[in-house]
């Protein structure tokens, strides 16, 4: 068994591996002076079971994970298998309005032809896994455990969803950490503007967790975290499982909220500020049931 990462996953993949103690396939990624990507194996991948740990974010991980899946199976890789951590495009999961690209649908039909298993971490929508080739073995880790633990040691009283759509992902890490969950009503009114109704929530004098399976834009846990604090929350702990962090909305959200929480799955986010949980352990607890 053998991990092998690209340019998106590189930290992550070799803490797998050194957790795991699974060997890290050396390799040469260099660009072309166009840019465009260069990949050579520095190892002996024949009959070797490997797995790709590679974002699929930003579109140059698309490439990465192409590049890096031909190279095995053309260099006699017994198996090859994906751990997306990040995976890229998968909000565009149908077709909203005619003549529309289902995203999600293109990359994982491209990425996961010929693999053994495709693993994915809080997928926006775990269904769009269902869009694989039946003979690919599918999961959808999630890292609430991850940050539920985190929400525990910070003594919450309660953990909230964004919207009604994270409401189980709030009851799950309530349970985890033994307090109460609830959840806020959002309405989206574009791609970067949220409104998230007045709702009664008795959060006066409590420590929240807000958790999310994302943050991009940040409209979403701006709006939820003013809302908390306007209902007499005390503290609020901003957590999700991926951190975007688009147009320096971190700096914004470190006003508002006591602290921003998110994890590895995109990289070097400790560099801003958040406070960063790592989900090697949840990827090696998995490749030892999986895998080896
Ligand atoms: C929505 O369904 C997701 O769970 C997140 O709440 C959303 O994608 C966050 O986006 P933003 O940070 O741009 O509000």
């Amino acid at each position: 068994m053998m991990i092998i990462s690209g340019e998106h996953s590189e930290k992550l993949g070799k803490k797998v591996s050194e957790l795991s103690g699974i060997e890290f396939v050396k390799r040469t990624l260099s660009r072309f002076p166009d840019d465009e990507l260069y990949l050579c194996l520095e190892a002996d991948v024949e009959e070797e079971e490997v797995l790709i740990i590679e974002n699929s974010y930003p579109d140059t991980g698309i490439v990465n994970c192409l590049l890096l899946k031909n190279a095995l199976i053309e260099n006699g890789a017994a198996a090859v298998s994906f751990v997306v951590p990040y995976m890229g495009y998968a909000r565009q999961d149908r077709r909203f309005k005619k003549g529309e690209a289902v995203s999600i649908k293109a990359v994982l039909e491209a990425l996961a032809n010929g693999v053994k298993c495709f693993t994915t971490i809080d997928l926006h929508k775990k269904e769009s896994l269902n869009l694989l080739p039946p003979s690919v073995k599918r999961t959808d880790l999630t890292a609430v455990g991850t940050l539920a633990e985190y929400l525990k040691k910070k003594d919450v009283d309660i953990i909230v969803g964004p919207d009604r759509g994270s409401k189980e992902r709030a009851k799950m890490a309530a349970k985890l950490v033994g307090c109460e969950s609830d959840y806020l009503e959002k309405k989206r009114l574009s791609g970067t503007e949220v409104q998230i109704s007045p709702k009664h929530l008795s959060v006066k004098g409590k420590s929240v967790g807000i958790i999310d399976d994302m943050i991009s834009t940040g409209g979403t846990i701006l709006k939820a975290s003013e809302n908390l604090f306007s209902l007499g929350a005390e503290k609020v702990y901003a957590c999700c499982t991926h951190g975007l962090f688009l147009n320096n909305i971190f700096n914004r959200l470190r006003k508002v909220c006591d602290e921003v929480v998110c994890t590895d799955t995109l990289p070097e986010r400790e560099k801003i500020g958040v406070k960063v949980l790592s989900v090697a352990p949840l990827i090696a607890e998995w490749i030892e049931e999986n895998l080896v």
